[in-house]
């Protein structure tokens, strides 16, 4: 069986906070979203080529993709690329759990195929993983990877995928100045020699370091973003600063800077989507340059922040 081989982009679309749109969401961000607003961040992305759009069935359970499937009806199917997820937690008890919920991605989606499917996380990966050989030999799934699991796991989904002639195609964890769990677990490595594409979430961790949070300005009380980051925003300050002063020197602000340095690193990043001038930031942090001084300063600076921002959904990465 060939595969054609995953085109990964420079920057991915998150869409976790569209899960909040309209008067169903689950308030984990407090996004205040409309639908003109999410229409018109598609139209800039896609006018500038950012065109892989990531979700998942639990952003809002189901919102995320319904509003995401509604609004990319405006473009040809071929002009985009859509990632989701099957995630264990939420699965059914019918036979197929994993087609099962494929199948309401694609119902919520309005589509007959996923470009790219994910594992959310590694919760049974000797059950889970052999779930995704039928659909990709149906064709509803064109490619697939892993999300949060460790090197150990990647090897052991990848054993199992290669045996019916298919392997992960990507990997997808947290990762960012802040917290780089997979760059220690030589997972970044592994990926890079193996040729496996790592895709990098919650690079700007969820806003708090895209410069515009501080303790005078907190992330939207009751959210649990808010609930997270906004004790450690009194530590992130000098990171931030200095995100914004390189960023500068070449017309670029902060978020832009967090999202190069994840390039630099050889990740494709995720970046979360709320407003169309968002769009304008991706597309400086392609073109920004980082020198070697710049990077090794911002890993410095965020060392120093001594703070911890793993998920609650998340393991140490450590094998
Ligand atoms: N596989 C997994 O387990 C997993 C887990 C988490 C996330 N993800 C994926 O990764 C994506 C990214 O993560 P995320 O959305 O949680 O967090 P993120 O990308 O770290 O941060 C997104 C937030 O940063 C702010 N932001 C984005 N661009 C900005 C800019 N140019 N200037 C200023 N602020 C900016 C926005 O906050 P405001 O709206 O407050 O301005 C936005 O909601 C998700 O949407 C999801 O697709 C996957």
């Amino acid at each position: 069986m060939t595969m054609d081989n995953l085109k990964t982009p420079k920057i991915a679309l998150g869409t976790w906070a569209w899960g909040d749109s309209g008067e169903t969401g689950d308030g984990y961000f407090g996004s205040l979203l409309t639908r003109a607003g999410l229409e018109e961040i598609a139209d800039k992305a896609h006018a500038a080529g950012f065109t892989m759009w990531d979700t998942a069935v639990v952003y809002g359970m189901g919102r995320s993709e319904t509003v995401l499937g509604e609004v990319l009806k405006r473009y040809a199917r071929s002009d985009y690329q859509l990632s989701t997820k099957f995630t264990p937690q939420a699965a059914g008890t019918g036979e197929n759990p994993v087609a099962d919920m494929l199948e309401q991605s694609l119902a919520r989606l309005d589509t007959d195929y996923i470009d790219l499917y994910w594992i959310h996380n590694p919760a049974d990966v000797m059950r889970w993983t052999p779930h995704l050989i039928p659909l990709l030999k149906s064709g509803k799934v064109k490619h697939v990877g892993v999300s949060n699991h460790n090197l150990g796991e990647i090897e052991r989904a990848d054993q199992i995928l290669g045996e019916a002639g298919f392997r992960v195609e990507a990997v997808q964890n947290h990762y960012s100045l802040l917290y780089r769990s997979s760059e220690d677990a030589g997972i970044l490595n592994y990926c890079r020699n193996q040729g496996i594409p790592f895709f990098a979430y919650m690079v700007l961790e969820q806003g708090a370091l895209s410069g515009r949070y501080s303790p005078e300005n907190p992330l939207p009380e009751g959210t649990n973003r808010a609930q997270v980051y906004n004790g450690m925003l009194p530590q992130l300050k000098a990171l931030t600063d200095k995100l914004a002063s390189i960023g500068q020197k070449q017309n670029a602000a902060a978020p832009d800077v967090a999202t190069a340095w994840a390039i630099a690193k050889g990740t494709t990043p995720i970046i979360g989507v709320t407003r169309p001038g968002y769009v304008d930031g991706l597309v400086r942090a392609t073109s920004l340059v980082l020198s070697s001084d710049d990077i090794a300063a911002l890993e410095a600076l965020a060392e120093s922040a001594n703070v911890n921002t793993r998920g609650w959904w998340e393991k140490e990465m450590q094998v």
